[in-house]
């Protein structure tokens, strides 16, 4: 049997969030629904944060409420405080993502406050979701390294998830901010985790701003991670953090892992239909190789003979 990989698509959220123009509710909303009928276990559909800090997510409710929601995919929302849990479980999303940023210049880049600070408010999160049946996974941004710190050590990556599992979220996402990981560093990072925290499913989020994201999800499957997130086109990025560029392309993950014998769950076809709505939706290129080259499946009719 194929060995199962889930896919989590996250372009209504680390997508939009950067574009520079505004899009409109119901072009997100066909974006997601065109999503849920490929077969992705998981889409990120938007993030509870302020208006002033990201004004393209500011319809997050209106975005929830106006989706298709399959009962096979689970609809995700970030949330960094306690004022975006309450909007979040107002949605009825059925889970939250919680960040923190492993290095504290960008937790206060992105967030404005201390690693500490965030955990702490974190508790008030968990509060908030009390007696609800909403599910609370933990994001660690900046967890291979830094845009204004550089290196971030092991150690303190390592503390951010200890924290996390201490709060009891179901899982844990490591997020390449910047795209500087390096497939080395990648299967260190994830037997790390395996060691101390056997039975706290991870996550990769990575970007592919110096080509080697798709390195980075191979480096992560041979060290055993089954849950990988990319972009639709391979749009995305985080506005608080400079140089900051698209997430692995989801179709091209999809394609990749399917040719080398891992079975998805996703349509590739309907997921590429969904990318060619995107680039008309944003209007401008997008990243995605495989949308353009076609599958390595596809042949051309032969040349004619002279
Ligand atoms: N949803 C909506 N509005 C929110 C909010 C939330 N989750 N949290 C705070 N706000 C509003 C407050 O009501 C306040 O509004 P006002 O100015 O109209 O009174 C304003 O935002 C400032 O609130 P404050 O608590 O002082 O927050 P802050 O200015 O210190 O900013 C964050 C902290 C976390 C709210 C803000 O930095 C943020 O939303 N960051 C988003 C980060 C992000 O999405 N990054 C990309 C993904 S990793
Ligand atoms: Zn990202």
């Amino acid at each position: 049997m194929r060995q199962r990989i889930f896919i989590h698509d996250v372009v209504a959220r680390d997508g939009f969030q950067i574009e520079p123009h505004w899009i409109p509710t119901e072009r997100k909303i066909e974006i997601i629904d065109l999503l849920s009928q490929s077969g992705v276990a998981k889409i990120e559909a938007t993030s509870f944060v302020s208006a002033k800090a990201v004004p393209n997510l500011r319809d997050a409710a209106e975005v929830m409420a106006g989706i298709r929601r399959d009962p096979n995919v689970i609809y995700v929302a970030l949330v960094p405080n306690a004022r975006g849990a309450e909007r979040a479980l107002a949605a009825n999303v059925d889970e939250i993502v919680l960040v923190v940023s492993a290095s504290e210049t960008h937790n206060r880049a992105n967030v404005r406050r201390s690693v500490g600070e965030s955990f702490a408010g974190f508790r008030e999160v968990l509060d908030v979701l009390r007696g609800s049946r909403t599910g609370v996974t933990g994001a660690v941004a900046t967890a291979f390294g830094c845009p204004f710190e550089g290196v971030v050590p092991e150690s303190q990556v390592l503390d951010c998830v200890a924290r996390y599992a201490e709060l009891g979220v179901s899982g844990v996402t490591f997020g390449d901010t910047t795209g500087v990981a390096n497939p080395t560093q990648v299967d260190r990072m994830v037997r790390a985790v395996a060691e101390r925290f056997a039975d706290l499913p991870l996550a990769l989020h990575f970007h592919n701003t110096r080509g080697m994201g798709l390195a980075n999800v191979v480096a992560g499957l041979s060290a055993g991670v089954v849950r990988f997130e990319g972009c639709l086109g391979g749009l995305g990025g985080c506005p608080f953090a400079p140089g900051a560029t698209g997430n692995v392309c989801t179709e091209d993950v999809v394609h990749m892992l399917e040719c080398m014998g891992y079975d998805t769950g996703v349509d590739l076809d309907k997921l590429l239909a969904a990318s060619r709505r995107l680039r008309e939706i944003v209007g401008h290129e997008l990243p995605g190789q495989v949308v353009k080259a076609g599958k390595s499946s596809d042949v051309h009719p032969a040349p004619a003979e002279a």
